[in-house]
């Protein structure tokens, strides 16, 4: 079977898109003809990967914005729809395990409080925020599609980094919420939760059933297929383990 995606005419956010699947999301939404902004706190990195795109003859805008922020997130939804007209899929890719960013390695109990609160506020809090930002316009012309990032460690839980494993698991009452709240609207809302990806190479070193971490096309092949109406128009409020079968109990 050929699976043909086409967004021609649609217009794509995807944060955290200067790298990791962010990024590639926002390459293959926009060779699949959608007008796409990717939104980043890295100016260099997320200027430098619309340049890119757009150089492949396609189109595409860098935006920096630090997603804790409710009024950069604002401009930037606010920036897309003044410029390509409106905010059809919506892909929250931003987030990242704190203990690794910080190279915090302190137990739970001797952590610095600030870096739960950035914990919960890049992986949850600003995925909120956009979706706010977005919906509104989403119901309004009665299309949407939002892709939220959980991760198998809000499913089989991390010590080393509570604040990322709660903000992950917590993407499925987002998820359902938001598909709730679109249904009748033609929006929808699906969660990924992906095992390790090789978008560094550390994580090659995590264990899965099928004895190896995925490459991050695997992954955003399968958000795109979500996000393509044509496909995943039944698809909603669903949350999908994309994980290699780290999470079964015998391997
Ligand atoms: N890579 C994995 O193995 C894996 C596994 C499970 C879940 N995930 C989740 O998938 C998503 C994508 O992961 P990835 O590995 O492709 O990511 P990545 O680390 O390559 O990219 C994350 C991006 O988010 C940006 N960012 C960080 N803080 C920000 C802020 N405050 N405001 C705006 N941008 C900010 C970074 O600059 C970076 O470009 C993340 O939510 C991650 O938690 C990843």
């Amino acid at each position: 079977m050929q699976i043909n995606l086409d967004f021609t005419g649609q217009v794509a956010i995807c944060t955290g898109g200067a790298s990791g699947m962010g990024l590639l999301s926002g390459q293959k939404l926009a060779a699949s003809g959608a007008k796409v902004v990717l939104v980043d706190i890295n100016e260099e990195g997320v200027m430098k990967a619309a340049e890119e795109i757009r150089q492949h003859g396609y189109e595409a805008t860098g935006v920096v914005a630090d997603i804790r922020f409710y009024d950069q997130v604002e401009a930037a939804a606010k920036l897309a729809i003044e410029k390509y007209g409106q905010i059809d899929i919506l892909i929250n890719a931003c987030g990242g395990a704190s203990a690794r960013i910080w190279k915090c390695h302190d137990a739970f109990r001797d952590r610095d409080p600030e870096i739960i609160s950035w914990g919960i506020d890049v992986n949850l809090k600003g995925a909120l925020y956009f979706i706010r930002a977005c919906i509104g316009n989403m119901l309004d012309h009665n299309h949407g599609v939002i892709i939220n990032f959980g991760s198998v460690s809000g499913e089989e839980g991390s010590a080393g980094c509570i604040d990322y494993a709660a903000a992950k698991s917590a993407m499925h009452g987002v998820t359902k919420s938001i598909a709730s709240l679109g249904a009748k609207h033609n929006v929808r809302s699906c969660c990924i939760m992906p095992g390790p990806v090789l978008t560094r190479a550390a994580m090659a070193n995590m264990k899965t059933a099928i004895g190896r971490a995925a490459e991050p096309w695997e992954i955003v092949d399968f958000i795109l297929y979500l996000c393509d109406d044509t496909h995943g128009g039944f698809i909603t409020g669903s949350s999908h383990l994309l994980d290699g079968g780290r999470l079964l109990a015998q391997f």
